[in-house]
């Protein structure tokens, strides 16, 4: 079976063809991200009206050069997945266009995929990992504990009710005048410094549960800049190396823990390999992985982290799910709609926060 999948969610144009012979591991047969970052770059953060032309420029250009890089044609596919969701809207919908003119064209069956399942899928498509297992899906734009359970079937223990960690340390870097995205920046910063001069909050750790909060943080450090500039004038290389350390380090402590939590539930349903998977782009940061990685060993538990490529956003991942959706037996047609607003656990009460691909889904 062969998949072409669309995404067009954010600020990167994907299109990546996914293959899978029989019972044999899926294979990315291309994957291509046109990335945007320089057309937001003046503004300091996504411009959704940018965004959502650059997507309906590129998106077609996008699918050729994933068919090329295949060395296939659309004769080749069975299928076109597309991301119908959640994310913002103008750019949705450019992949959904294009996805329903190509089925149009061809004939060929529609799929719809939420964003969120093509991350929470990642980890099969990578490491043919079996359900159930649990995921932490921590990036720019979310921040969840998911129990994958099924294609189609996820229950999210907790999330943050405000901010994604992603969205603090891009924060984080903009009020030290660091370069975006925030994330490597302050993670090179905080290499440098002492993780323990200025005392930052763990957000929500008195609460039981799984929820975060990181608007918090980010509060606290400017703050906490504020304060040394006051005192001093100014901030010294040490000054910034040590206020980066010491926010990563509250980060990495509130997700370590909630983890703890959240593996805790999961354990209680006695799977028989179980797994902790991590996807989205704050799973690069060095601390934060080691961290949970410690946490998944001290419960006997694999820790499975895609390779970066595949933990940002990427069609491949829309491919993959689509392609699950798809042997499900789910099939979309015209009537398929672009939503900004989609959450993965529908039987959860909605999560409070916004990011910047809008409300949590
Ligand atoms: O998954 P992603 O590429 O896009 C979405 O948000 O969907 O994640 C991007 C986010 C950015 O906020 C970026 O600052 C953060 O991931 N990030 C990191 C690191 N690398 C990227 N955060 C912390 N440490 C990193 N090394
Ligand atoms: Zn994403």
């Amino acid at each position: 079976m062969t998949i072409l999948g669309l995404e067009s969610s954010c600020d990167d144009t994907a299109a990546a063809v996914v293959r899978q012979r029989g019972s044999e591991p899926a294979e990315i047969m291309s994957s291509i991200v046109l990335g945007q970052a320089e057309l937001h770059a003046a503004f300091g953060g996504v411009v959704p009206e940018i965004a959502a032309r650059a997507h309906a420029e590129k998106i077609d250009i996008c699918v050729k050069q994933a068919l090329l890089r295949a060395g296939l044609t659309l004769s080749d596919v069975d299928a076109i997945a597309v991301t119908a969701g959640p994310g913002l809207i103008g750019g949705v919908l450019a992949g959904v266009m294009c996805a329903k003119g190509l089925a149009v064209g061809t004939g060929l069956p529609l799929i719809g995929v939420n964003h969120l399942a093509g991350h929470a899928l990642t980890p099969r498509l990578t490491d043919q990992i079996d359900y159930p297992y649990l995921m932490l899906l921590v990036s720019g734009g979310h921040c969840q504990f998911l129990l994958v359970q099924g294609t189609d079937d996820f229950t999210r223990l907790g999330g943050t009710i405000d901010d994604a960690p992603g969205e603090a340390f891009d924060k984080t870097a903009r009020l030290l005048g660091l370069p975006q995205p925030g994330g490597p920046s302050v993670e090179a910063e905080a290499r440098k410094g002492d993780a323990t001069r200025y005392a930052f909050p763990r957000p929500l750790l008195d609460r039981e549960g799984c929820d975060m909060s990181f608007s918090g943080l980010k509060t606290a450090l400017l703050r906490t800049r504020d304060r040394v500039v006051e005192e001093k004038g100014g901030l010294t290389p040490a000054d910034r190396a040590d206020l980066c350390a010491g926010f990563q380090m509250a980060v990495a402590d509130v997700l370590a823990e909630k983890t703890r939590r959240a593996l805790r539930l999961y354990l209680a349903e006695n799977p028989a390999d179980p797994v902790l998977a991590v996807a989205g782009g704050v799973a690069a940061n060095s601390l934060i992985r080691s961290k949970l990685e410690f946490v998944a060993a001290e419960n006997g538990v694999r820790f499975v982290a895609p390779p970066l490529s595949l933990c940002t956003d990427n069609a491949a991942m829309i491919a993959y799910a689509g392609m699950e959706r798809y042997r499900a037996g789910s099939q979309d047609d015209l009537t398929l709609v672009a939503r900004p607003r989609w959450p993965l656990d529908t039987s959860s009460p909605a999560l409070l926060g916004s990011g910047k691909k809008g409300a949590k889904a």
